[in-house]
């Protein structure tokens, strides 16, 4: 009997890793019948609807729209369309992805509704509690039947958490899949010629963390400190919404970083990736991005006091130089050196997560 598999996605980490799988489910027409629902997360056309185009995902099958609130008020609004979508039609399997409000709303819901539920990503810890994907990532691994970890500390978390491993598979990063789908692809975007950037001789920067962006006096010193090394070699900024509303309450300030920084909207894919590959370091405080530099081993500079992902710190390119002015500086200092790290590439990064996943759904459900 043909099984349907509803994949939910909703903000732009999503996006990425539910591209391979839903076409590595279409593979299976005659097991799996893919539904792709986006809950509106995110829902500006460049944290959105641009992934689709460049991913070549299909339009979602559902959209809830629901778009920005408060924690709680978008995990229950997210919570309440679903539940009203899947009484009527329950799907067979649900598959969530990574740690956003979307991912662990789905979660809930499937779980109450007894509809088997497979993460994508799971075990990830960061062990900070201030992080409210941290409280996504703890809930929707204890409510799933399938656990699909991505690095071998995912696996070591879930087992001193008591999770049965029978339910645990380590099936690699399924977001290197869609960047080796994509290394040819990118190499077309002519995004360096438009800002008059030259390969190795920029940085890349992305920050969004509300940790770091949504109290003013961080995110200005921050700023100034990469303002201050923007002297050395020019800084590309694509600014995620939620940084670019704070750096309006900053005020003159804001308007020095703007000019200083090469400050631009945020880009798809594919711009990003070519971004990201040809840059001399990343800064940023993305969780994705510290693994696409680990797989690309570019130099990445993570803003932030711990990762989830430790495999991109121990095997991979990635140095921890948490919130502080003066780690970051010592860190560039080092890139700019020649003294950073070249970094291996982690178990199971390796583009066939997605094709591991749908046999082991093959087998098993
Ligand atoms: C969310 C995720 C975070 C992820 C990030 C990826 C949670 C708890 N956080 O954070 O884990 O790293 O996405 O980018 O799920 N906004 C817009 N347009 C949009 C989307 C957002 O203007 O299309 C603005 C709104 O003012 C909104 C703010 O950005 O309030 C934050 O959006 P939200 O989805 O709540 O959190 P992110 O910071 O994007
Ligand atoms: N990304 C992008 N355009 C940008 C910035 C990031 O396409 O302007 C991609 C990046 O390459 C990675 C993903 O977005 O694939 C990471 O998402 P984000 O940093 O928003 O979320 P996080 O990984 O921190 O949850």
């Amino acid at each position: 009997m043909v099984k349907t598999v509803a994949l939910v996605v909703g903000a732009r980490p999503n996006f990425m890793k539910a591209a391979p799988l839903m076409r590595e489910l279409h593979k299976h027409p005659t097991r799996f019948r893919p539904l792709l629902i986006h809950t509106g997360q995110h829902y500006d056309h460049n944290m959105s609807q641009l992934f689709f185009d460049e991913l070549r995902l299909s339009e979602p099958d559902v959209y809830l729209g629901v778009g920005s609130s408060t924690q709680a008020r978008q995990t229950a609004t997210i919570m309440i369309e679903l539940e009203n979508l899947w009484l009527d039609s329950p799907p067979d399997l649900v598959i969530v992805f990574g740690d956003v409000n979307s991912t662990m709303a789905a979660a809930l819901v499937a779980a109450k509704l007894r509809i088997p539920l497979a993460h994508v990503e799971a075990g990830l810890r960061s062990f900070d509690p201030n992080m409210p994907e941290e409280i996504n990532r703890i809930v929707t691994d204890r409510l799933s039947d399938f656990l699909f970890a991505s690095e071998e500390s995912g696996l070591k978390h879930l087992k001193a958490e008591g999770v049965p491993d029978e339910k645990v598979f380590h099936m690699g990063n399924i977001m290197i899949d869609t960047l080796i789908n994509s290394l040819a692809a990118c190499k077309e975007k002519p995004v360096l010629e438009e800002l008059g950037l030259k390969p190795g001789q920029y940085a890349a920067l992305t920050m969004h963390r509300p940790s770091n962006v949504d109290d003013a006096h961080t995110l200005a010193e921050l700023l100034k400190v990469i303002v201050e090394e923007s002297k050395r070699l020019p800084f590309v900024f694509p600014c995620h919404p939620r940084t670019r509303k704070e750096m309006a309450k900053l005020g003159a300030f804001e308007e020095e970083a703007t000019s200083r920084l090469i400050m631009i909207e945020p880009v798809g894919y594919l711009e990003f990736l070519r971004l990201q590959s040809q840059a001399r370091f990343v800064l940023t405080d993305s969780g994705g991005i510290q693994e696409e530099t680990t797989y690309l081993k570019i130099p990445c500079i993570t803003m932030r006091k711990t990762t989830e992902r430790p495999a991109t710190v121990d095997v991979g390119s990635n140095v921890m130089a948490g919130p502080y002015p003066d780690r970051i500086k010592a860190a560039i200092d080092d890139v700019m050196a020649g003294r950073h790290k070249k970094g291996d590439i982690p178990k199971y990064w390796d583009g066939h997560t997605a094709e591991r996943i749908v046999d082991l759904l093959l087998d098993r459900f």
